[in-house]
Formats: C-alpha cells, sequence, structure tokens
C-alpha cells in the first residue's frame, strides 16, 4: 500500500504530480479558471482566512496571491487564536476556512464563529464530507486523495493549487486580470505537474544533505514574500519529523534578533527562486555567511549562477514563474525533512506527540 515507498510519507510526496494534476482538472476550462463553485469576489470587501498548521501557511501563501493579483485585502489568523480573539467580522467580509481533514477542533469553532456574521463562509478541504465541509456555504475539495503521513504533503500543495485558482477567479471578476494575463497564468498552471515532477528529481541531493542537516540541534530557515510562509513550511516539517528545532524568519527580519544566533554550527536555508527580491534575499544571505553561517541556498539555476559564492550548499530547482514557485519549493522542505528524519531514524509517518486529525482543542 505505499507503492514501494519506504513510508506514506514518501509515497504521498512522489504523488504529487499526480494529485497536483487531478486539482487542476477541477477548475482548468481551456484558457480559463472556472471555479467548481461560482463566489462573486467582486462582492467582498476583505478575505478572512483561518486555519491551523501547515493549513495556516497555505493562507499565508495565499495572502501575497489575493493582495497581489485581486487587490483584496487578507487576514490570516491562526484557528485558535481567532476562535477567542473577538475580532470584528463585517458583514462584507468573506470568510474562508483551510483544513485537510475538515474536523480540525480550532478551525471548526472559528467557522461557528464567523457563521451568521460574514458574508459567506467559504472552505477549502480535502474530505468533501466532513464537518467543515458541510457548515460551509460553498466547500472546495482539493483531490488530494487520502493522505496517510502525518506530516502533510500532497494536501499543503493541493490546498496551495486550490487557493491561487481562488486568488485567479477573484482577480478576473475584480477586473485585476484580463484575459491575456489570465490566459498566461492558466498555460502556466498546466506545466505545473511537469515542473513538479522535475522537482522531485532533487531527492538524492537532499539525501545527501540531510546527512549534514541531521547533525545539527537548531537550524534556521529564511524567505521573502511568499517563499516566507514556504521558510516555516520547510521549518514546520523538520521539526515534526525529525525533532530539530527549526525555525523560520522573514529575510528582512535576519538582523533584528535572530542573527544573534549565527555562528559555524547554524545551518540557515534559504528559500530564493530568482524573483524581483532576490538580490535582497542575497544580501541577508551575504549577512549570515559573514558571520560563518552554513547557507543551504534553496533557488533555480539563474540564482546559483548569481550567488553560489562562498554558499556551503546550493539545490537547484527548476526554474518557474514566481507566482508559482511555492508549490514548487514545498518539494525541497518535504524532501529535506523527510530524509533528515530518516537519517536520525524517527518515526517518519507517525512522529511523536502528534495526530492526523487535531479533533480536540
Ligand atoms: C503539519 C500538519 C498539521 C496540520 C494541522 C491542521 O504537517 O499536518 O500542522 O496541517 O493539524 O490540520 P487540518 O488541515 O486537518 O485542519
Amino acid at each position: 500500500e505505499k507503492a514501494g515507498h519506504r513510508h506514506f510519507m514518501a509515497k504521498e510526496i512522489h504523488e504529487q504530480p499526480q494529485t497536483l494534476s487531478d486539482v487542476l482538472n477541477t477548475y482548468i476550462d481551456g484558457a480559463r479558471v472556472k471555479l467548481p463553485t461560482d463566489y462573486d469576489f467582486a462582492a467582498t470587501d476583505r478575505i478572512q482566512m483561518v486555519a491551523c498548521g501547515t493549513a495556516h501557511i497555505a493562507c499565508t501563501v495565499a495572502k501575497y496571491w489575493f493582495e497581489a493579483l485581486a487587490r483584496l485585502p487578507v487576514d490570516v489568523d491562526i484557528a485558535s487564536e481567532y476562535r477567542y480573539r473577538e475580532g470584528p467580522v463585517g458583514p462584507d467580509t468573506t470568510a474562508l476556512f483551510v483544513s485537510q481533514s475538515g474536523e480540525t477542533a480550532d478551525t471548526l469553532a472559528a467557522l461557528r464563529y464567523a457563521k451568521g456574521q460574514a458574508r459567506a463562509i467559504l472552505s477549502v478541504v480535502n474530505v468533501p464530507e466532513s464537518s467543515i465541509a458541510r457548515e460551509s456555504d460553498i466547500a472546495f475539495p482539493i483531490h488530494a486523495g487520502v493522505e496517510v503521513g502525518v506530516a502533510s504533503t500532497k494536501a499543503f500543495v493541493n490546498q496551495l493549487a486550490m487557493l491561487l485558482a481562488l486568488a485567479v477567479a477573484a482577480g478576473v471578476q475584480r477586473g485585476k486580470i484580463d484575459a491575456a494575463r489570465e490566459a498566461e497564468l492558466v498555460a502556466g498552471l498546466k506545466l505545473l505537474p511537469g515542473i513538479m515532477a522535475q522537482a522531485l528529481t532533487i531527492e538524492d541531493r537532499c539525501e545527501a544533505l540531510a546527512s549534514k542537516l541531521a547533525e545539527a540541534t537548531d537550524i534556521l530557515f529564511l524567505g521573502r514574500g511568499p517563499m516566507y510562509p514556504m521558510a516555516h513550511e520547510g521549518a514546520l516539517k523538520l521539526k515534526e519529523i525529525s525533532y530539530i528545532h527549526a525555525e523560520a524568519y522573514a529575510s528582512g527580519e535576519l538582523k533584528h534578533g535572530p542573527i544573534a544566533l549565527v555562528d559555524r554550527t547554524l545551518p540557515v536555508v534559504v528559500f530564493a527562486p530568482m524573483d524581483p527580491l532576490f538580490n535582497k534575499t542575497v544580501s541577508n544571505m551575504q549577512e549570515v555567511m559573514a558571520r560563518e553561517g552554513r547557507v543551504l541556498l534553496v533557488t533555480d539555476s539563474d540564482g546559483a549562477a548569481q550567488a553560489s559564492d562562498g554558499v556551503w550548499e546550493v539545490l537547484v530547482m527548476p526554474t518557474v514563474d514566481p507566482v508559482f514557485a511555492p508549490l514548487v519549493y514545498a518539494v525541497p522542505a518535504q524532501l529535506l525533512a523527510y530524509h533528515t528524519a530518516v537519517h536520525k531514524g524517527t518515526d517518519v509517518d507517525q512522529p511523536r506527540n502528534l495526530a492526523k486529525s487535531v479533533t480536540v482543542e
């Protein structure tokens, strides 16, 4: 049932080109994005997203997309905070809940808090018959199939893919994306499963790097823009399954505190595809290197050509339009954590103290 893989997590990581294409097929219609259920994003003035864990990280990536592509303001909250904070919910706010299981207690309670106040309750779920799906006005299923590994992988990528579709649909409805740009985005989406398959070929490199990362007691992850939440995804996956302490920071925050941690024992993983923020991230990376920190630069071939000098290790990812980079950079986040955990001999599919579905507060 693990289809020849050593763990469910490995199987699920390798299923991603297929599961990603499964969700894309539900909303790509020729050169257009057509949501499985219509929702009018032109009639809302704000989106409130709420989730836990990895699903919360997917929401944080989606904030960049909704704001840039649809010019729609987004707030993102952790469900356990949101449910008790007594935040005002305006009648024009769209509340959007993201959950793989659809049963997470805090996310469900947050949904019930917003219900009756928000303009509509939307959800992005993997289990269509779940409580969160049932209690939403519209549930958008992500079609990732059953996910057994406790650490979410293919569901995270499909959450991203569905949230991106919602952001593009919102951009079109709000007149911020014209037909030519929509066609360009859709063409890019169609290439993504192939690019994910290419991204998976970094596996051997990740395995080699893992033996080095496994020696660390702490690892820092850095990124800017949408790579900042992806740094969180890298740190969360690593903590969960390898039990190595990891933290994520926005690259620009480095000098406001965490740079004090940097010495020659600290691996610093930098997610930096070639995008308009690349040079800024590289200058933060150089601040780490100047203090003998060991930088693992995760970038594409252009990035590697420009910024490999003095770097400890470079992991070269396929080149992709920066809009889609979060989906592709999920792969190194997953594979670095997976192989580090395998190297340490931890229980990858059932990490200590964790449950797949958190149905109690
Ligand atoms: C991390 C992970 C968890 C879940 C979180 C929310 O790899 O799997 O952080 O993302 O417990 O679960 P769902 O999405 O079921 O609400």
